[in-house]
């Protein structure tokens, strides 16, 4: 890895050189990425500059906002190479995505007797607007189960998905395992029984270079928070023929096109999509994080995240007591290691990391069937990005090493 480079881009992210947080260690990037200052400066300055309601007011200001909002969009559509703008509707979040899917495509589209496939390793968010579905319209929801040992869904599981399958809903990158789903492979299997695929790329996006045209999904989501973004931004990206198609989500200001006393008739696609006042500070926010990592590339991401993930991964195994979960191989965890120490409770070696300066995440990582099935019902996890180094690695290491003592065990 470059560590050169490495310790350059770390300066770009001001959070590290607050005095507030000296020897942080932040190993939580998986429930939300640090921001770099060219992010920060974009909010400013659409506030200090370009701050209008965008899509509305018939004056240069206004004017402004929207070309901001609108070229955030035309980035966004570019950098996971959607087709065209209109392809990516902005909502508050991944999670905002998915329900927008569900409730629109979803309650369109799935009738009594379809079925739904998901997997065993969804976060909440995209299993709970697939169950809201399934009852509504007293479908079947379908899970795709892992290898325990793995973490990697058998091919044999593919032949849930049949000629009743209206949906498949699945996760690019598992937020718990760290488990990257062959999308692609799967889209396929999708489209020869006619049904249409939904990526949650929450935790892919950020990772790795995303062409929605190459693994052919129908909708993908993500959340700007852990792309560098601000909070609050997200995207649903699909099919142009699909969204023509789809009815309005929320429904108010600034997605219709003509409304009498009893009905309305809606905007083109995106808008129709984007009811009341829209967020162009986090599009443009958005638009600046794009553009951060196409310039540092996605191939410096992959490496350093695989060399960090490696160290990590490599020193944890070797310590007694600890026990990781999912695939053996680090190359297998796009930089997510979840973890149990035998005796001590998730949430005490938190707590306890915490104590150091070092934060984590623990807990079931909203992904509770996963938990169940896999039988750990809480776990600890640490998740890198390409602005964590080495020398917070062996930190980390270290502390680990020392839990059990802490919580009171002589070995
Ligand atoms: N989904 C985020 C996580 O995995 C919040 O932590």
């Amino acid at each position: 890895m470059n560590s050169t480079l490495n310790k350059e881009l770390r300066k770009d992210f001001p959070i590290f050189s607050a005095s507030e947080n000296e020897g942080l260690v932040y190993f939580d990037s998986a429930a939300t990425s640090q921001r770099p200052q060219c992010v920060i400066d974009a909010v400013s300055d659409f506030y200090k500059k370009n701050n209008a309601n965008p899509l509305r007011g018939l004056y240069d200001l206004s004017q402004r906002a929207t070309d901001d909002y609108e070229n955030a969009r035309a980035t966004v559509a570019k950098f996971i190479n959607a087709k065209q703008s209109e392809e990516i509707i902005f909502t508050r979040n991944a999670t905002e995505s998915l329900n927008l899917i569900a409730y629109t495509y979803g309650m369109q589209n799935v009738n009594e007797g379809d079925e739904i496939v998901i997997s065993i390793m969804e976060h909440h968010s995209n299993i709970l607007p697939w169950q809201m579905v399934c009852n509504a319209k007293k479908a079947k929801l379908v899970w795709l189960e892992c290898d325990k040992n793995t973490g990697i869904i058998p091919e044999s599981e593919y032949s849930k998905i049949n000629s009743k399958t209206k949906i498949v809903a699945i996760t690019y990158v598992s937020n718990v395992l760290g488990t990257t789903n062959p999308v692609k492979q799967i889209a396929e299997i999708a489209h020869k029984n006619n049904a249409i695929i939904v990526v949650d790329g929450a935790q892919g996006v950020p990772h790795r270079k995303v062409d929605v045209q190459e693994i052919d999904a129908d909708f993908l989501v993500f959340s700007g928070h852990k792309l560098l973004a601000p909070m609050g931004i997200g995207a649903v990206y699909g099919k142009l023929k699909l969204l023509e198609n789809m009815p309005p989500f929320l429904r108010g200001g600034e997605m219709i096109e003509y409304v009498t006393r009893d009905s309305a008739t809606f905007a083109e696609v995106p808008h129709k999509f984007e009811a009341g006042t829209v967020n162009p500070s986090g599009a443009v926010g958005l638009k600046a994080a794009c553009e951060y990592i196409n310039k540092i590339g996605f191939d410096f991401i992959k490496e350093t995240e695989e060399s960090l993930t490696k160290m990590l991964f490599e020193g944890m195994k070797n310590i007694p007591h600890i026990h990781l979960i999912g695939n053996p191989d680090y190359r297998m965890h796009s930089g997510i290691v979840t973890f149990t120490i035998d005796d001590v409770h998730p949430h005490d070696i938190a707590s306890l990391l915490d104590s150091e300066k070092i934060a984590i995440r623990a807990g079931h990582h909203c992904a509770q069937p996963l938990g169940s099935y896999l039988n750990v019902p809480a776990t600890a996890r640490a998740s890198l990005y390409f602005y964590n180094t080495e020398d917070e690695v062996q930190i980390f290491l270290d502390k680990i090493s020392k839990i059990r003592n802490w919580a009171g065990y002589k070995d």
